[in-house]
């Protein structure tokens, strides 16, 4: 494609400042809490509305048509050169996990907002639209489901979720008639993959490889399979001082051999891991033998075939505990996921891209999980990852620098500068 000319020259000497205002546009974001001192930020809450129209906002500012869609999501479109042109998505989610990093998923929302208003701002229109949306549902904190917002768009949404409740027994269907949203308007949004060129997810790496490797930005290759599952087990409740050892059935000690025993199998396989990440005892007083203990499995691999082996061998493990210990256990799934491949001609877009900074491009997996995944389904995808500081997520100290976000900005205009709709190759 022609290169801009003096547009893009002007582009390119404006983004110098675009890392620091992408960062601070993020930072402003991290505001929006339900905790006065954490980031904490859930599906459908009333501070998911809160960002959701300030991401509208900046949305608007930058040329943009904002709307907010009937699973919560925003979605904002900056049109092409023709009313008929094919659509690039990109985004990514701004629901957090509890006491959060700010960058997880806000990121892929204010970077290509932020490179959209450079365009707006030298009337550039390119030869497709692009949406940019904004998932209100990747972490599944809320309810024991997730990717709500993503696989609406790729028109995968199971509606049963919608009687999924919270803690306090709020249905996603009631949660979303509060934020304002029309349950039954979720299957219209769904997008005509005929009409979809692809998807593409800028990402913080959440790992240590692209710190490890000095690189400000790679391309990934895959994301991870995923199962999740909710672990009940049943013993009996009893008096800590009157009931001898050999004669109890202590729920928090069978649970607890369990976990050792998930962690185990999690380290037997390279590429493979298996977290519990919630686990809760009851009655949970300190002269009581726990009864129940309730927790959560989270278990990943590159490949579905390793993951479910492991998921049989650990279904078998729980059993074989519960039953020598004279206990009750049962395990419920409540999210899988397969691995998800990334399509090979938008790798090699991003990695000329990358190349075109004078930086080596660098394919990596990713271990976590994104709203790529559910697109995947939908049209080809791919994913920007971007450094951040000693790889921590999840996790308050969660950083990057003005500096990185610079260059995946530029990364990603110089993408969509050389992207061609009709070049997608569609191979993963
Ligand atoms: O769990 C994940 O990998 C993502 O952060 N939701
Ligand atoms: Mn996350
Ligand atoms: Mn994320």
């Amino acid at each position: 494609m022609r290169a801009w000319g003096n547009v893009f020259d002007r582009v390119m000497d404006a983004v110098a400042m675009l890392g620091q205002n992408i960062k601070k546009t993020v930072e402003d974001w991290a505001r929006f809490s339900e905790e006065a001192d954490k980031l904490t930020r859930v599906f459908l809450s009333a501070e998911h509305r809160a960002c959701a129209d300030a991401v509208m906002a900046a949305m608007g500012a930058a040329g943009m048509q904002a709307r907010v869609d009937a699973i919560g999501n925003v979605v904002g479109r900056y049109e092409g050169l023709t009313s008929d042109a094919p659509v690039l998505l990109t985004g990514s989610h701004i629901d957090t996990v509890r006491d959060a990093g700010a960058y997880d998923g806000n990121l892929g929302v204010a970077l290509p907002v932020a490179c959209i208003a450079e365009l707006n701002a030298g009337g550039r229109r390119l030869p497709f639209a692009i949406e940019v949306i904004a998932f209100g549902d990747e972490e599944g904190v809320r309810f024991p489901s997730t990717l709500s917002g993503s696989r609406t768009i790729a028109g995968t949404f199971d509606p049963a979720a919608l009687a999924l409740t919270d803690a306090d027994g709020t249905s996603m269907a009631e949660a979303l008639l509060d934020f304002g949203c029309d349950p039954h308007a979720i299957g219209s949004e769904a997008r005509d993959p005929s009409k979809v060129a692809a998807f593409i997810e800028v990402h913080i790496e959440q790992g240590p490889v692209l710190e490890s490797e000095e690189l400000p930005v790679g391309v990934v290759t895959a994301i991870n399979g995923a199962s999740r599952f909710g672990i009940t087990v049943d013993g009996m409740a009893g008096h800590a001082g009157t009931v001898p050892m050999q004669l109890r059935r202590d729920a928090l000690a069978g649970a607890s051999e369990m976990a050792l025993a998930i962690e185990r199998r999690g380290a037997a396989d390279p590429g493979l891991v298996a977290t519990v990440g919630r686990f809760d005892a009851q009655p949970g007083a300190v002269n009581v033998i726990p009864g129940r203990v309730e927790f959560t499995l989270d278990i990943r691999a590159p490949d579905d075939g390793l993951r479910e082996r492991a998921i049989a061998e650990i279904q078998t493990t729980l059993e074989e505990i519960a039953a020598r210990r004279g206990l009750m256990s049962t395990i419920q799934k409540l999210y899988e996921e397969n691995a998800a491949a990334c399509d090979e001609g938008l790798m090699a877009g991003l990695e000329a891209s990358i190349e075109r900074q004078s930086i080596r491009p660098l394919r990596l997996p990713s271990g976590a999980g994104h709203d790529a995944m559910a697109l995947a389904s939908l049209c080809p995808m791919s994913m920007l990852f971007v450094r951040c500081g000693a790889g921590i997520s999840h996790n308050p100290l969660e950083s990057i620098t003005a500096e990185d976000a610079d260059v995946a900005a530029r990364v990603f205009l110089d993408f969509l500068e050389h992207f061609d709709p009709a070049a997608v190759s569609g191979q993963t």
